[in-house]
Parts: structure tokens; C-alpha cells; sequence
């Protein structure tokens, strides 16, 4: 059985790196021939009507986000862990809401903006007292593309508000909710249905959790309830694996972000759990149709 983790064309981080060599290592050890490919080799290109795919090889763990490649390889009728659909869902984060909405899970109010075409259009007075009205404040604003807590706003008045909608106006983006407690999550790790790692993510600084943010992690026991909402996620969205960020509210969970290629070298780190085998051990068990 032949694998490629498939990376992004640009990669630098040194986490992605690692993310990519763990899965090739876990892949190796349960015998599949598992080699890291970057995105800008070219592995498929459209070419007299036809698109041309990697021979010999049978799947793809696909640990970046672009859009066109893993369609063109799903076309070919490559196996993609995850697939392109589900990543496409997770990467815009309206998109995973609508996705989420009406399948029993909690989410938080949320609102998306208007596209905006012009650098100077104005947000009159019934669009922030609408806003306010339903959502109330404090409240977040977020790109809807974006990761690490980056893009992502804690607005506690209208002059705040105003600011982050003027500066987001031109990139699609939404209005949130605020829920759960400030700079607290819970990263679930779900891979082939299961929820197998969880760790919490706590910053005293700032109200991102995001490692990247400053956040820290440490070791919890979840709620089954907790558990199950992950394991929902990934089930509705039809991720393969995912970790996905969950909100305590009063006792109960809340989806605040689903990550399609979550970073889960921290998670391992913390948890001692071998993420990386359990998800090569989905995409092995799924290519010999037992998963
Ligand atoms: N609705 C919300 N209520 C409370 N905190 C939030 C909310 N949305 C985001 N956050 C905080 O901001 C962090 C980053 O937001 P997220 O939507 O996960 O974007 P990113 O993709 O940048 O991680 C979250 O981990 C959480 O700590
Ligand atoms: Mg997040």
C-alpha cells in the first residue's frame, strides 16, 4: 500500500514538518510505503481534458488546506484522509457553522458579514445596532479564513466593533457569540469516529487559547458529553481526523472552531497518546476496507 503526505508547497513551521514526518513514521510502521510530497511538485496538472494524477500510489494524507489539488485528485479517485469537502467545510469557518447548525450541537450565535467590494463603503447605524442587538457584548469578530487566534477580535463596544468590522470589511468574516470562559478551550483529537486525546488550553494573557497565542496545554478528563460533541463534528463534517475546539458554557460544550489539519504535536506532548498512530491506524484499516 502506497501513501503520500501531501504538505504545503511553502512549508516552514517546524510543527508541520514534524506533523508530516510522525505520519509518515506511524504509516511506515504499520507497513504502507509512505513518502512527504510538497504541494508545489505539481503532482497533478489538467492537461487535454484530462487530469493527470501520481501513479502507484493509493492514498493521500492531506495536511494542507488548498483547495484545487485535492479535488483534481479525488477525481482521479484517489483516497483523500481528510477529504477535500470536509477540509473546504473546516477551513471557512461560516461554513462550518452552517454545516454544524441543526445537528444537535451547541453553537454560538453567529453572524455572517455581507461580501464588501469597495474600500470605502460605510456600515450604517441599523447594521452594528443589529448586530449588538442580537449577539450583545462583549462579542467576537473573526475572519472567517484564518488560524493561531490571528484574525481573531474581542469587541466590548460600538467603537470596537466599528473598528474590527472597518478592518475586516474586505475579507469575509463574522459575528460571534462570546461564550465559555476567557482564554480557556478543549482541543479534542478525533480520528476514524473516536475521540482519542484531549488536552485544555489555557491563556492567562490574552482571550485566544491558541498555542500559538500564548496559550498553554494540560491534561484533562472530559465530560463524555464533551466527547461525544467532538466525535458529532467530525461525523457531520465527514473529517477522518480533526481536533476540534470546544467551549465550556455553564457545564456545557460549544463548537468554537473545527481544525481539519490540527496540530498534534502539542496534544501528544501532553497526553503521552500516539495521535498520529491512531490516525495511521484509521487510514490503514480504511484502505484494507475494515474501517
Ligand atoms: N465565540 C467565541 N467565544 C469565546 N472565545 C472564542 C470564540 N471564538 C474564538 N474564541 C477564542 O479565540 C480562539 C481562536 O478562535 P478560532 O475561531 O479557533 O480561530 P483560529 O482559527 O485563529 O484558531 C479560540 O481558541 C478561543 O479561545
Ligand atoms: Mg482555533
Amino acid at each position: 500500500m502506497r501513501g503520500i503526505v501531501l504538505v504545503n508547497a511553502y512549508i516552514r513551521s517546524p510543527g508541520m514538518l514534524r506533523q508530516a514526518e510522525r505520519m509518515a513514521e506511524e504509516l511506515r510502521l504499520r507497513g504502507a510505503d509512505a513518502t512527504i510530497v510538497k504541494n508545489g511538485t505539481f503532482l497533478s496538472i489538467l492537461q487535454k481534458n484530462a487530469i493527470t494524477y501520481p501513479e502507484n500510489c493509493d492514498f493521500v494524507v492531506y495536511l494542507d488546506k488548498d483547495k484545487y489539488l485535492p479535488r483534481m485528485l479525488e477525481k482521479r479517485g484517489l483516497r483523500l484522509f481528510n477529504r477535500a469537502a470536509a477540509v473546504e467545510a473546516c477551513d471557512d469557518k461560516m461554513l462550518t457553522c452552517i454545516a454544524l447548525a441543526e445537528s444537535g450541537l451547541n453553537l454560538p450565535d453567529t453572524m455572517p458579514a455581507p461580501l464588501c467590494y469597495y474600500a470605502d463603503a460605510e456600515m450604517g447605524e441599523e447594521y452594528f445596532a443589529t448586530i449588538e442587538s442580537r449577539l450583545g457584548y462583549p462579542m467576537i469578530v473573526k475572519k472567517s479564513f484564518g488560524s493561531w487566534g490571528m484574525d481573531v477580535r474581542l469587541v466590548e463596544n460600538r467603537r470596537a466593533l466599528a473598528e474590527a468590522a472597518a478592518e475586516y470589511k474586505m475579507s469575509p468574516h463574522l459575528y460571534q457569540k462570546r461564550v465559555g470562559k476567557p482564554g480557556e478551550d478543549f482541543r479534542v483529537l478525533v480520528t476514524g469516529g473516536r475521540a482519542v486525546a484531549c488536552m485544555r488550553r489555557k491563556n492567562e494573557g490574552d482571550f485566544r487559547s491558541n498555542i500559538e497565542a500564548g496559550g498553554v496545554g494540560s491534561r484533562v478528563e472530559l465530560p463524555p458529553s464533551f466527547l461525544k460533541a467532538a466525535e458529532k463534528c467530525a461525523q457531520v463534517l465527514g473529517l477522518d481526523y480533526c481536533g476540534v475546539d470546544l467551549l465550556d458554557e455553564k457545564g456545557e460544550p460549544y463548537v468554537c472552531e473545527v481544525n481539519s489539519n490540527a496540530l498534534f504535536n502539542e496534544a501528544e506532548r501532553v497526553t503521552g497518546v500516539n495521535i498520529a498512530g491512531a490516525f495511521a491506524e484509521h487510514i490503514v484499516k480504511s484502505m484494507a476496507g475494515a474501517g
